[in-house]
């Protein structure tokens, strides 16, 4: 089997969720991955990449990414930074001949991901994006439902992914506030997975019409990540550019139709991910908090039985069930789809197949991404080809 040496760029929350992952992976899947190997962390402040790689035995820290992307130990890079710097190491990383696995969205823009997913189908490395929801159990069985046709013809989705932690005003501007790191706001940080999923189970969009906002126009200016305050209660404030909320109409190539919310000013919601798919023979219903269950409803059931019924994922008859927990309902959570993903770039790599979703998905999610903000300014229904 052949070897994948692993680097990892950022050691931020989902640099860490990347660790939290291998380790998983190296547990569920222990046979197929006993080559694998987290060799290396990136991380641009010293000491969080040295405390990381000690924690967690990586034998090589740095605080330069391109020794990392550069270096003969590693096989498999994994881009976990802000946005803006995903095209320059995933170009750099490209042209080193090492395969990827780039966190979501792809890039800020359609045009830069364009670029990336060009140089990586040309060089013929493997390249592999973060979509990692679609990885859950249940949500492979709805797709292989879908695929089985026991939901009949698709003919609606609707999804929200919504949380509320940009309600507290006092939150730093960190860079998902900022258009020239983050691209977009809710759209691509969490709107971003809703259109995969849409496209995972239902088929290529093909019209888009979007409206976005801002409640929170400004935010003093600091570091941190989700919500992180602002240091030394600094009060220098500066201005937000991204959407807060957004929600989008979907029309589908296959002739369904849709819709999705993404927002931060969602109180009470933390990271509430639920969608339904509604076929003419039936639908299911899946909420992100209930990770280990499905609600199925068909429509042929008589009358007195009608309504959704709760089918417990996990065990041997689900997907993953040979690898991950052998009994439904044992749990399903965020680390399991790291690890799912992970061990499918992986193979991927070894069984020279292709990651699946990969960077051309990603374009196509920030083509989605562009144009509903092209839809929201012109207040149009806009088109993809
Ligand atoms: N798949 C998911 O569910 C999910 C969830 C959260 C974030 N993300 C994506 O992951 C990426 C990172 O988000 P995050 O939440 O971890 O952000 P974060 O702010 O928590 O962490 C980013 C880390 O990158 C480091 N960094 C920044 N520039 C760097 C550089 N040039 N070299 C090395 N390190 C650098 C920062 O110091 C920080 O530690 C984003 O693209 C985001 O959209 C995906």
């Amino acid at each position: 089997m052949a070897r994948v040496n692993i680097g990892i760029v950022g050691g931020g929350l989902i640099g860490r969720t990347h660790t939290v992952g291998y380790h998983m992976m190296k547990t569920f899947f222990a046979a197929e991955t006993k080559d694998v190997h987290l060799r290396m962390i990136a991380e641009r402040d010293a000491s969080l990449a040295r405390e990381t790689a000690e924690r967690l035995a990586i034998p090589e820290w740095t605080d330069d990414w391109r020794k990392l992307v550069s270096s003969d130990q590693i096989d498999l890079v994994f881009v976990c930074v802000p946005n803006d710097m995903h095209r320059e190491i995933a170009l750099e990383t490209i042209a080193n001949g090492k395969h990827i696995f780039c966190e979501k969205p792809l890039a800020r823009t359609a045009a830069e991901a364009k670029e990336i997913a060009d140089a990586a189908e040309r060089s013929g490395v493997k390249h592999g994006i973060g979509f990692n929801y679609r990885k859950a159990p249940a949500v492979q069985l709805i797709k292989r439902w879908i695929d089985e046709g026991r939901l009949g013809k698709i003919v609606g989705f609707r999804g929200s992914f919504v949380q509320d932690w940009g309600l507290d005003a006092t939150g730093a501007l960190s860079w998902r506030f900022r258009k020239e790191i983050a691209g977009s706001g809710s759209l691509g940080d969490l709107g971003s997975h809703v259109l995969d999923m849409s496209r995972f189970l239902v088929g290529e969009i093909s019209q888009v019409a979007g409206l976005l906002s801002t409640h929170i126009t400004e935010r003093p200016i600091g570091a941190g990540g989700l919500g992180h305050k602002a240091e030394g209660g600094a009060v220098k404030m500066g201005k937000v550019d991204v959407d807060d909320i957004c929600d989008v109409l979907l029309q589908f190539e296959n002739g369904a139709q849709g819709s999705l919310v993404a927002s931060r000013l969602a109180s009470g919601k933390k990271n509430h991910f639920d969608f339904e798919v509604y076929g003419m023979k039936g639908a299911v219903f899946f909420d992100w908090e209930r990770p280990n269950e499905v609600l199925l409803s068909t429509f042929d059931t008589p009358n007195e039985r009608s309504g959704f019924t709760r089918v417990l994922t996990g065990g041997f008859d689900h997907p993953y069930g040979e690898a991950l927990w052998p009994i439904q309902g044992m749990g399903i959570g965020f680390g399991e789809t790291f690890a799912v993903q992970m061990y499918e770039m992986v193979k991927a790599i070894q069984n020279d197949g292709s990651a699946n979703p990969n960077f051309r998905d990603g374009l196509r999610i920030n083509m989605l991404c562009d144009a509903i903000q092209k839809s929201a300014e012109t207040r149009e229904w806009v088109s993809l080809g």
